[in-house]
């Protein structure tokens, strides 16, 4: 069905939810949440079979120009060259910047939340990304976005949620995966950085989620998480003259060591991934390994 159809169609029966915010971007700026999501889940992008055959990698909230979504389908389709990829967007104007990009597996499309999927061909999103879309919103409207998302996402896709800097320097996002029944597990949130900016716990604090940005206060879990981590910043501080990395790494072992859920995997911390499991503090979990 030819793009105009499909978002005429879908804009007479159902509005997009959500509200038109900013549209900042940057090219390049989401390239580590690929290369997150790639090493996290690579058979769900892998995938092509049952449910999945032509199920969509869904770029929420691309922005002014649809850069994010195009580096993202050339990137995941390394992995998988069949892979469907869809931009959304709330602005019209930046859906009609992104539709010349169009391909027979690339397509752009007016939507909110309420993903602009056909159900009559039976579209079905594999994983969302939606980042520095929620943190222009208020704290109050995350838990209905996702779980209008959950209906549109397959049992066992995800939601990789968060906010970057400009440049993508440094970001935290919530990964969720739907559950059987169209709800969420929370499973991690991860902190990333590509080490240009201090191994420093206080500089991902302005680019938490929106879930937890308003959450810095005494008897919060992730308030708790970040004074941990400065700690443990804190005590590994000479391993900083080794570089940022090395800080990075030496951090994450002492705050493990403190009691909170850090996969402690070199494929996430060399790579510059601090990978917290959600519940932050559950101690049953020690056997993680160390190596890989
Ligand atoms: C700051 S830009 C982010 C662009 C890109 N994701 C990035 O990180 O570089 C946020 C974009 O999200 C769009 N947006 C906000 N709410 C939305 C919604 N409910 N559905 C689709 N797009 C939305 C806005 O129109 C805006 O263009």
């Amino acid at each position: 069905m030819e793009v105009a159809t499909i978002n005429r169609a879908w804009r007479r029966t159902r509005r997009p939810q959500g509200q038109p915010t900013r549209g900042k971007t940057a090219a390049n700026r989401l390239r580590r949440v690929d290369n997150f999501l790639l090493l996290y889940d690579a058979p769900l992008i892998r995938r092509n079979n049952g449910p999945y055959v032509g199920a969509f990698f869904v770029d929420l909230g691309y922005g002014a120009e649809p850069f994010t979504t195009l580096e993202s389908a050339a990137r995941l389709r390394r992995t998988n060259p069949q892979l469907r990829v869809l931009g959304v967007e709330i602005d019209p104007v930046r859906v009609a910047a992104g539709q010349p990009y169009s391909d027979p597996v690339t397509c752009f499309r007016l939507g909110g939340f309420n993903l602009p999927l056909v159900a009559a061909q039976n579209e079905r999103a594999r994983a969302v990304r939606a980042f520095n879309v929620l943190r222009q919103y208020d704290e109050g409207e995350v838990a209905a976005a996702y779980a209008e998302l959950a209906h549109h996402v397959l049992p066992g896709g995800l939601l990789i949620e968060g906010t970057s800097d400009p440049r993508g320097r440094i970001w935290v996002a919530n990964v969720l995966r739907r559950q059987a029944t169209a709800t969420w597990a929370a499973e991690v949130l991860v902190f990333s950085t590509n080490f240009r900016l201090p191994s420093d716990p206080a500089v991902f604090q302005p680019v938490l989620p929106k879930n937890y940005i308003h959450r810095m206060a005494i008897g919060e879990p992730i308030h708790t998480l970040m004074e941990m981590w400065k700690a443990a910043a804190q005590q590994t501080l000479p391993e900083r003259s080794w570089g940022e990395r090395r800080w990075f790494v030496a951090a994450a072992h002492a705050l493990y060591a403190s009691g909170a859920r850090i996969d402690l995997r070199r494929r996430w911390l060399g790579r510059g991934y601090l990978v917290v499991g959600v519940p932050f503090f559950a101690m049953a979990e020690r056997n993680v390994p160390t190596s890989r």
